[in-house]
């Protein structure tokens, strides 16, 4: 069937649809599954390049499309015999998403398949990577294969800052060397390795890694022990992180990530792949990967594409490492990478060695953190931070953001309210809310209540 009869169809149905008021909603998504459709159809003559048949299934009534990407014109089929090279299930949504520049395709393809393994794409990634690609207002280039470029200047451990700091602008990533005395290294790698058999023995690991997820995440680390606190203080942190994110960034989350033998590479992401819409101009996060232990191309160094921070750059298939390089460093390295560079946890084909990293991954102060340190936080963990830790976690304001009851001016430490204040009516003479509440200078002005419910004292902090 020709195209313009599929919109017809679906035209008649959606119009059926939307004049009751009982299916108002379904006539809805028929309305945005048409305008996927008319999407789909603009950018047509964009998609011969691609030279495959895309299955695409956006809720038409009738069904699954087929998109014939192999000659000029290219057509939405309605009918197809032959095998598809991909198999696409997305929420019409979602095209228009793409459409607008409002999501990336890497993001928007696979985010419900969290959720939802039938929604994954099938077959050949690469073709509806492309074809979702092909969709958006500027579709990105591949990055530049490593061989493409001159091994020689690519980031290598080193001591001078400088030169990393170099190398990050550049490459989008750096390697410091030592960043770790060996006692520090054998401090962390203990702690994380009675950490991860501890959560594994007490069914609470957290693992991933494919389908035998051999690899183990550790989250929260700032419940997990001193040793992890006090590693948050490390100098480095401070030589390096205010320059690139500003004075008040924030602690996005802090991991470990110890990847085994037999994983599966991780799919290509950039660290702000949350961000979304997607930006490229800026980097709004750096990661520091701490190694505790050599790490090399074949036993999970993680994949980076040198350079594919910069630009309108991501790969077309998400789930290939061809091209991309191994950041590889004795015991004791850091890796530092800004949010913007493609890479992947690395697989691992060494028998029987783990590699455990530590992850500090920052942002700068106005973006919303990825762990909820307020909800996750230990209550004795919280009540022992020590300044430095407490800033890096969100507890400081800074200047428009982080306040309670309406404190924003920079710099205020915050703390959790024992007795936030609630509503008042005039009806209420003897509100619960009011006892306990003390005024901003620190006077008590209702006592009254106080003494009438005891269950409610306790000052403003
Ligand atoms: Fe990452």
């Amino acid at each position: 069937m020709a195209l313009e009869a599929i919109n017809g169809a679906t035209s008649g149905l959606a119009n059926g649809v939307t004049n009751g008021v009982k299916h108002g909603s379904s006539g809805k998504k028929k309305d945005l599954s048409r305008e996927a459709l008319s999407i789909v159809q603009e950018k047509l003559p964009d998609m011969k390049a691609i030279g495959a048949v895309l299955e695409l299934d956006i809720g038409l009534p009738q069904g699954p499309v087929w998109i014939d990407m192999r000659n000029n014109p290219c057509q939405v089929l309605e009918e197809y015999d032959g095998e598809p090279n991909s198999s696409v299930k997305v929420k019409p949504l979602y095209i228009k998403r793409f459409y607008e520049g409002a999501m990336d395709p890497r993001y928007g393809l696979f985010k419900d398949g969290f959720f939802d393994e039938t929604s994954l794409p099938k077959g050949e990634i690469r073709v509806a990577v492309k074809f979702a690609d092909m969709l958006t207002p500027n579709p990105p280039t591949n990055p530049t294969p490593v061989s493409a470029l001159d091994s020689k200047r690519l980031p290598k451990p080193t001591e001078d800052l400088d030169q990393v700091r170099r190398d990050v602008k550049e490459w989008g990533y750096g390697l410091i060397a030592n960043a770790m005395s060996p006692r520090e290294v054998h401090i962390m790698k203990e702690a994380l390795r009675q950490q991860a058999a501890g959560e594994m023995e007490n069914g609470v690991a957290n693992r991933d890694g494919g389908p035998n997820a051999p690899n183990q995440r550790i989250w929260t680390l700032i419940n997990k022990g001193q040793e992890f606190l006090d590693f948050l203080e490390h100098p480095l942190i401070d030589e390096m992180i205010p320059d690139l994110l500003g004075d008040n960034f924030l602690v996005h989350s802090y991991t470990a990530n110890i990847a085994r033998d037999g994983n599966v590479p991780m799919m290509l992401h950039t660290d702000q792949v949350g961000i979304q819409p997607p930006i490229r101009s800026m980097f709004y996060g750096v990661n520091i990967m701490w190694f505790l232990a050599d790490i090399n191309a074949d036993n999970g160094g993680t994949r980076v594409y040198p350079g594919s921070h910069m630009g309108n750059i991501a790969p077309e298939d998400p789930f290939s490492i061809e091209g991309s390089v191994a950041a590889e460093g004795p015991a004791g390295t850091a890796l530092i990478f800004e949010s913007r560079l493609w890479h992947a946890t690395g697989p691992n084909r060494v028998k029987d060695f783990e590699r455990p990293v530590v992850l500090m991954f920052f942002m700068r102060s106005f973006i919303r953190q990825q762990e909820n340190n307020f909800l996750a936080i230990r209550p004795e963990v919280e009540a022992n931070l020590s300044d430095k830790v407490r800033k890096m976690l969100g507890y400081m304001t800074d200047g428009a953001f982080g306040g309670v009851e309406g404190e924003v001016r920079e710099g205020h430490f915050v703390e959790r309210l024992t007795n936030p204040v609630g509503p008042f009516r005039d009806t209420h003479k003897h509100n619960k809310y009011r006892a306990g509440l003390k005024s901003y200078d620190g006077t008590t002005p209702i006592t009254k209540e106080q003494t009438l419910n005891s269950l409610y004292v306790g000052g403003r902090g």
